[in-house]
């Protein structure tokens, strides 16, 4: 088991390239099944996560390749539609795959993600869906099956809650659809917007992402196109709380400020200096942060339930006590047991997590029990006395490129050690 080791108290200092987003890479790989020829797709992070798309992807025939961070995906000999077991469980977020392999191939065996780390995750949503474009859905003891030998039709289909996932599903699936498809209280986060840019760029015909009714006019083929990953807000932020929690002064490249503006709000409360300009952004931490107070987090446009965990951390270093609801996932605050480790004052109680500040953290041995929360803990331990090490660092590899690396360019003290025990 993988670690890092981490000697906090160092101020964050310097500049800092932003990764491109999780959230996109894996809808845009997952969509470029049902492009003929071959899909490049640029900025595309080296994560777990995305090598488990990578490997599903091989697995159902497509040939990819990947130089740097640029992946190539070919699928003129994609004919497999069963994701098994084994690599559904790799990754929560392999539903994705679902729209495009039943546009594709008019049939789709996979299994239920299952309940995860940070919640149940039900797939009813996808599944509503592409009945609603006419697909037959079975589903038996965790397995589902869909097929649509006619292909699928467009129609309306109006969306209980704006699932990023279903909202993704749909749009994939429409594509080649006959007809016209309407998606009502859409999803509306930017990842949405990237997969239709990359969708309209293969040929798609999809307005109104980003709003929250989209139209995807079927079209009969899609042909593979050359697209760049957007930056991941999430990460961005993330690293902002590193930087803040540190009392550090970082500038961040690759970043849209635009995408993460009840962030930029909540750094501000907390009394950081920031400026920014379309691609860049540049954080100045006062020498003792403030506290927030109430922070809710929503779909997009409010404040991302992914970012809720690295606030978190954060504000267990603020003056003052700071209140978090979580309204989306029911199971995210596990790491608030971990950053108690590390000397942290917070209560939970069921989705809502009280923080009262302290003047300290001290570093101590903590494991990661989600991606989010693993990143929590590194920015809590960035902030401590003496050395932490995080155990489950897999959780964190899932969504981080290369945390160790990124924030050693910045001054912190941080190590990745390899081995079966965390040994060098
Ligand atoms: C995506 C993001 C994840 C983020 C989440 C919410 C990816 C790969 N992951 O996940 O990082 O935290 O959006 O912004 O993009 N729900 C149902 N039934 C469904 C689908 C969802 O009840 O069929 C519920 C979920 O349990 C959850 C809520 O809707 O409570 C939001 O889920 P959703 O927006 O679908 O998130 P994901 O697409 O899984």
């Amino acid at each position: 088991m993988s670690s890092y080791v981490i000697e906090g108290g160092t101020r964050l200092t310097g500049e800092c390239t932003v990764q491109g987003a999780k959230n996109s890479a894996l809808p845009i790989l997952a969509a470029s099944l049902i492009c003929d020829g071959t899909s490049v797709i640029k900025n595309c992070p080296r994560l777990l996560d995305v090598e488990a798309t990578v490997k599903i992807l091989g697995h159902l025939g497509c040939t990819v390749k990947r130089e740097g961070n640029t992946v190539s995906v070919t699928s003129d000999n994609a004919s497999e539609y069963v994701i098994p077991e084994r690599l559904m469980r790799e990754m929560r977020s392999s539903v994705i795959f679902l729209g495009a392999i039943l546009a594709r191939n008019k049939k789709v065996v996979l299994s239920t993600p299952g309940g995860c780390d940070i919640g149940l995750r039900p797939i009813d949503l996808h599944l509503e869906a592409m009945k609603k474009l006419g697909a037959e859905v079975r589903e038996e003891y965790g397995n589902i099956e869909c097929s649509a030998p006619e292909g699928l039709k467009g129609a309306s289909v109006t969306l209980s809650f704006p699932s990023v996932g279903a909202t993704e599903n749909i749009m994939v699936a429409a594509s080649t659809a006959k007809g016209t498809t309407t998606v009502i209280n859409a999803a509306r986060e930017p990842e949405i917007s990237d997969l239709a840019d990359f969708l309209n760029s293969c040929g798609a015909k999809i307005s109104g992402a980003g709003q929250g009714t989209i139209v995807i006019e079927g079209v009969k083929r899609l042909t593979g196109t050359v697209h760049t990953v957007l930056p991941d807000r999430i990460a961005a932020s993330t690293y902002m709380c590193a930087a803040a929690i540190t009392g550090g002064e970082v500038k961040f490249n690759n970043i849209i400020p635009a995408h993460i503006g009840p962030e930029i709000e909540l750094f501000e409360e907390t009394g950081c200096r920031i400026f920014t300009d379309s691609r860049s952004l540049y954080l100045k931490a006062p020498e003792r942060l403030k506290s927030v107070k109430l922070i809710r987090t929503m779909p997009y446009p409010g404040f991302p339930t992914d970012i809720g965990a690295p606030v978190a951390a954060l504000l267990t270093k603020a003056k003052g006590t700071s209140v978090i609801i979580e309204t989306i996932f029911e199971n995210r605050f596990r790491y608030a047991g971990e950053l108690i480790r590390l000397g942290a004052k917070i209560r939970v109680d069921g989705r809502m997590a009280v923080i009262e500040g302290v003047s300290r953290l001290h570093g101590v041995g903590v494991q990661a029990t989600d991606l989010r929360g693993g990143a929590a803990l590194m920015i809590a331990a960035l902030s401590a006395e003496g050395e932490s090490r995080i155990t489950e660092i897999r959780h964190i590899e899932r969504g981080y490129e290369g945390p160790e690396k990124i924030l050693s360019a910045l001054s912190a003290k941080i190590k990745r050690i390899d081995g079966e025990d965390g040994e060098e």
